[in-house]
C-alpha cells in the first residue's frame, strides 16, 4: 500500500438516527470496502448533523453512534485501514462550519434541492431549526477539514459537494490561494435501492427497510412482503420487470449471468413469484448472515468498539484541527499560540 500521505482522502459519512440497512450496503458501504484498500478513508460518525432534526431527542443520537460503528465493523471496514470518528467531538469542524457560515447566502441555502425535499418529506413550515437549514455548511466543514479528494455517496449528497466546493472556491479566491482542495463525488453505480414497497429509497422511517442486523425470519418476511407486479395474478400470466422490486434486488445482489433469462422467462408467463422470492431470500441470507454474526461477535466487546472510535477521533482531531489553524490563519485571525 503507498504510503499515508500520498494516498488520496476519502471522507464519508452516516447520521446516527438509526442503523444501517441494504440501501446503505449497496449505495455506500460496500464501495468503502474497496477504498479503503488504497485510500486514507475517514468514516465519519455524524450526530451533530443526525442533532439538526432530531434535537428532542439527543438520547436515539448517541446510541445510534455505537450501532452504527457496529455495522461498519459487521460489513468488514477495518479499523487498521479505515478511520471512525464522531463528528460532535471533533470541535474544529463546529469553528470551521461558524466560519463558513459567512461564505453562504441564506438564499443559497433554501435553494438546495435536498434540504428542499427534506423540508417538505419532515412537514416544517417556519419552524425549520436553523442548524437543519444551515447542515450544508457542516458537511462542507467535514469535507474540506479532511481535505477530501473523494466523496462516495448516494445521488441525493451531490448537492452537499456543489455546496461544499462552492465555500471552498469562495474561500479560495478569498484568500488568493487553492488553500482547500474540492471533492468529487463518487456515486454508486447501483443507484439508490428501493424499498421494499417499491415506493421510494429504502429508509428505517419510511418502514421499508431491511436492516444488515435483519434476522433470518426478518430477511424472509421482507422478502414475502416485496412488491412484484401487481398485474401478476396466475403463475401463467406475462409479469412485468420493470419497477418489480424483487428483479432490481436479484440485479443488485445476484447478478448471477442467468438472471436475463429468468426474466425472459419472467416476462413470458409461467414463472411464479414464489419461485422468484425463494431465490431472493437464499441470496439475501447467504450475504447477510456473515455481517449479522460479526455484528453480535462485536456486540460483545463493548470496550473494543470504544476504543476503536476513541483512536480514530484522536486521530481525526489533529488533521480537522490542522486545517482548521491553516483556514484562521489564512483569514488573519488572531491566534494567540497555545490554544
Ligand atoms: N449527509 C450525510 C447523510 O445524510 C452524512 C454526512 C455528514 C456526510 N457529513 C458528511 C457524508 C461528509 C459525506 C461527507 O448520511
Amino acid at each position: 500500500m503507498p504510503k499515508a500521505a500520498t494516498r488520496p482522502v476519502v471522507l464519508t459519512g452516516d447520521r446516527t438516527t438509526g442503523s444501517l440497512h441494504l440501501g446503505h450496503y449497496v449505495g455506500s458501504l460496500k464501495s468503502r470496502l474497496v477504498l479503503q484498500e488504497d485510500h486514507r478513508q475517514f468514516l465519519l460518525l455524524a450526530d451533530a448533523q443526525a442533532l439538526t432534526d432530531n434535537g428532542d431527542d439527543p438520547a436515539r443520537i448517541r446510541r445510534n453512534v455505537i450501532e452504527v460503528a457496529l455495522d461498519y465493523l459487521a460489513v468488514g471496514i477495518d479499523p487498521e485501514k479505515s478511520v471512525i470518528c464522531v463528528q460532535s467531538c471533533l470541535p474544529a469542524l463546529a469553528e470551521l462550519t461558524m466560519l463558513y457560515m459567512n461564505f453562504v447566502t441564506v438564499s443559497r441555502l433554501e435553494r438546495n434541492p435536498t434540504v428542499k425535499q427534506e423540508i417538505v418529506q419532515r412537514g416544517f413550515q417556519r419552524d425549520i431549526p436553523a442548524g437543519f437549514l444551515c447542515y450544508p455548511v457542516s458537511q462542507a466543514a467535514d469535507i474540506t477539514a479532511f481535505k477530501a479528494g473523494l466523496v462516495p455517496v448516494g445521488e441525493d449528497q451531490l448537492p452537499m459537494i456543489e455546496q461544499s466546493n462552492e465555500i471552498a472556491r469562495r474561500i479560495n479566491r478569498h484568500v488568493g490561494r487553492e488553500l482547500l482542495p474540492e471533492a468529487g463525488a463518487l456515486v454508486s453505480c447501483v443507484g439508490r435501492l428501493p424499498g421494499i414497497d417499491g415506493r421510494s429509497k429504502m429508509s428505517k422511517s419510511a418502514g421499508n427497510a431491511i436492516p444488515l442486523s435483519a434476522t433470518p425470519a426478518e430477511i424472509s418476511a421482507a422478502v414475502q412482503a416485496m412488491f412484484t407486479d401487481p398485474g401478476h395474478l396466475r403463475v401463467s400470466d406475462p409479469g412485468r420487470v420493470e419497477g418489480n422490486v424483487v428483479f432490481t434486488y436479484l440485479d443488485a445482489f445476484d447478478g448471477s449471468p442467468d438472471l436475463a433469462d429468468l426474466k425472459a422467462h419472467y416476462r413470458r408467463g409461467g414463472l411464479g413469484d414464489t419461485v422468484l422470492k425463494k431465490r431472493l431470500d437464499a441470496c439475501l441470507q447467504a450475504l447477510l448472515a456473515p455481517i449479522r454474526e460479526r455484528r453480535a461477535a462485536f456486540a460483545k466487546q463493548p470496550d473494543f468498539v470504544m476504543d476503536v472510535v476513541r483512536a480514530g477521533t484522536a486521530r481525526a482531531a489533529v488533521l480537522t484541527q490542522q486545517t482548521l489553524d491553516e483556514v484562521r490563519a489564512a483569514l488573519g485571525l488572531f491566534s494567540f499560540g497555545g490554544g
